[in-house]
């Protein structure tokens, strides 16, 4: 799957999206090293620290599926431009695909692609609790 593609599978599960409180759709889409793609939408909630976010729901999915790494992961929002992930989902990101590239499109469609030790650098890590 090109990258281009995975995007348009980003956007389609921002679509499905439950963001009422917001109105701000996320849409996110991975493929793991096989070829299978799982996708995720942000999931809110009225007690609003309850929300889940598309990249997470996307990987979470991953994870109950049985996969434990991803090489590329889309993500796309409503605003029609480029919008990066917050922290905690650079953290989970980071716990299962450090080697991975993001994946974006800007407002006039061009792909976006940052490699995740740029996008979050410096990551907390399993070494890091050894004492
Ligand atoms: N959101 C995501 O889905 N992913 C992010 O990385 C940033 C924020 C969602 C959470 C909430 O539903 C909405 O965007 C506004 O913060």
């Amino acid at each position: 799957m090109t990258d281009r593609e995975l995007i348009e599978v980003a956007k389609e599960a921002m679509e499905r999206a439950y963001a009422p409180y917001s109105n701000f759709k996320v849409g996110a889409a991975l493929i793991t090293d096989d070829g299978t793609v799982f996708s995720g939408s942000n999931i809110e909630n009225i007690s609003y620290g309850a929300t889940n976010c598309a990249e997470r729901t996307a990987i979470f999915k991953m994870v109950d599926a049985g996969y434990r790494s991803f090489e590329r992961i889309a993500i796309v929002s409503s605003k029609g431009d480029v919008t990066y992930p917050c922290g905690i989902c650079r953290q989970v990101i980071s716990e299962f695909a450090m080697d991975s590239t993001v994946i974006f499109e800007d407002k006039d469609g061009q792909l976006i692609k940052i490699p995740m030790t740029q996008v979050l650098p410096y990551h907390f890590e399993h070494d890091d609790l050894r004492q």
